[in-house]
């Protein structure tokens, strides 16, 4: 493919990869207090959704940006001390940290036993899940401002 034509494919593709992953993870912050306030069977079924969720467009959005995310650092001829792209990197590692070491497991738990377990763990998945949120808006800010 000529250079000219590569940047906009991986553009548009990494547009999308933000779009999934940031639509993945709203949906969450949206389905968490509703599942912590719903009654057994609803909690089960909110939370079968949410797993859904969470392979459909979490991994799939995430791998997206990551892998055309680099890739644009290379095609596009931006230095390697960029700074907004080694914050929003490093923004987005700490985001996936977030979700692979508490977010998603705890899911995958609630999306089977009952429930997330206790009332506790419930509330710090929700402000984790904020801050994942807010990290990833954090995120699209720096990608599009380009500020530093
Ligand atoms: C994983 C590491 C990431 C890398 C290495 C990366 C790299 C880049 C690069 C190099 C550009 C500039 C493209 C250009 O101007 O030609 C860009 C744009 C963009 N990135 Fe990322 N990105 C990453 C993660 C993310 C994440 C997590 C999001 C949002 C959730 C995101 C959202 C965007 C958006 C919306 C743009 C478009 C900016 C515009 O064209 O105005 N990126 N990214």
């Amino acid at each position: 493919m000529p250079y000219a034509a590569q940047v906009p494919v991986l553009r548009t593709l990494h547009v999308f990869g933000a779009i999934f992953l940031l639509g993945g993870v709203s949906t969450h912050a949206l389905l968490r207090p509703m599942a912590a306030r719903a009654t057994d069977a609803a909690q089960q079924a909110l939370f079968q959704f949410a797993w859904r969720v969470e392979l459909a467009l979490v991994y799939t959005g995430s791998a997206l940006v990551l892998i055309t995310g680099v890739l644009l650092w290379i095609v596009g001829h931006f230095k390697v001390f960029t700074g907004w792209l080694l914050l929003g990197f490093l923004l987005y590692a700490a985001a996936a940290g977030l979700d692979g070491a508490f977010l998603a497991p705890n899911l995958r738990r609630a999306r089977t036993t009952a429930g997330e377990g206790s009332q506790p763990v419930a509330a710090a998945a929700m402000t984790v899940q904020l801050v994942a949120w807010l990290l990833l808006v954090v995120v699209v800010f720096l990608m599009v401002a380009q500020p530093f």
